[in-house]
C-alpha cells in the first residue's frame, strides 16, 4: 500500500513563515502569509491551464513579488532571498512526526506527491526533521505541470505498479483531494482547521480526519493497510 502525502499545508505549515514576514510586513504579516500562499497556488493553477510551465519555486518567488506590490512593501534582493530561504524551513505540523512513524509501522510505503520541486521539498522535509520517513518525492516537475492536472496523479500510478486504486492520497487541500479522487485514487482529507469548508463538488474524500495521528489510527481500519 502506497500512501502519497501532499506537502505544503499538509505536512508543513505555510503559515509558519508569518514570524519571518513580521520584520517586513509588521502587523500585516498574517495577511501577507495568506496572500502569498493563495497567489502561489493561483499561479500554479493558471500556469497548468495555460501550459506555461515554470516550477513551483518560480511561482513562489513571483507570488512574493505580488504580495510586496499589493501591500506596498518593497524588499531588496537580499531580504527577498532570505525569505525564500526561510520558506525551506517551514515547520512540520505538531502531529506529523508521530503520525508518519505510525503509518510506517503499519507497513505502508510513504511517498510525497507534491507540486514543489524535488530539490526544495527534500530540503524542506529534512529541515522539518521528517525526511527519513519519506522515501520518494514525486514532484509535479516530472510532468511539467501541477496538481490537480491528472498527469501529476499519474506519477502515483506509475510508482505503485499501475494500481492507483490501491493507493491513498492524503492532503489538507480540498482541491488536491478532489483532483486525486477524480483519478480513482482513494483520499483522506486532513481537516486541520474545523472551519475549513470542502468544495461542494460531486467528489468527496473517503476519509476525513483532523490530523495525521488520527489518520494513522483510522486508515488501517478502513484500508486494511
Ligand atoms: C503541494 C502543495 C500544492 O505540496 O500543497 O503539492
Amino acid at each position: 500500500m502506497v500512501i502519497a502525502l501532499d506537502v505544503y499545508g499538509t505536512l508543513v505549515d505555510t503559515a509558519g513563515i508569518a514570524g519571518e514576514l513580521r520584520r517586513m510586513f509588521g502587523d500585516l504579516a498574517q495577511s501577507a502569509a495568506e496572500l502569498w500562499r493563495a497567489k502561489q497556488l493561483e499561479y500554479t493553477f493558471r500556469r497548468g491551464l495555460m501550459r506555461r510551465y515554470e516550477d513551483f519555486d518560480t511561482c513562489t518567488r513571483q507570488a512574493l513579488t505580488y504580495v510586496q506590490r499589493s501591500l506596498g512593501v518593497s524588499m531588496d534582493e537580499a531580504a527577498e532571498r532570505a525569505l525564500l530561504e526561510a520558506y525551506l524551513r517551514l515547520p512540520a505540523f505538531e502531529d506529523v512526526p508521530e503520525g508518519l512513524r505510525q503509518l510506517q509501522r503499519s507497513g505502508a510505503r510513504l511517498v510525497a506527491l507534491t507540486n514543489g520541486t524535488e530539490r526544495s521539498v527534500r530540503s524542506l522535509l529534512q529541515n522539518a526533521g521528517i525526511g527519513e520517513h519519506i522515501g520518494t518525492v514525486l514532484s509535479a516537475e516530472r510532468v511539467r505541470s501541477f496538481k490537480p492536472d491528472p498527469a501529476v496523479y499519474g506519477l502515483l500510478r506509475d510508482c505503485s505498479g499501475g494500481a492507483a486504486e490501491g493507493s491513498w492520497l492524503v492532503s489538507a487541500n480540498p482541491f488536491d483531494v478532489i483532483g486525486a479522487k477524480a483519478c480513482g485514487i482513494r483520499t483522506a482529507w486532513l481537516r486541520r482547521d474545523p472551519r475549513r469548508v470542502f468544495d461542494p463538488w460531486e467528489l468527496s474524500a473517503d476519509l476525513v480526519v483532523p490530523d495525521l495521528r488520527s489518520l494513522s489510527e483510522e486508515l488501517p481500519r478502513s484500508a486494511g493497510v
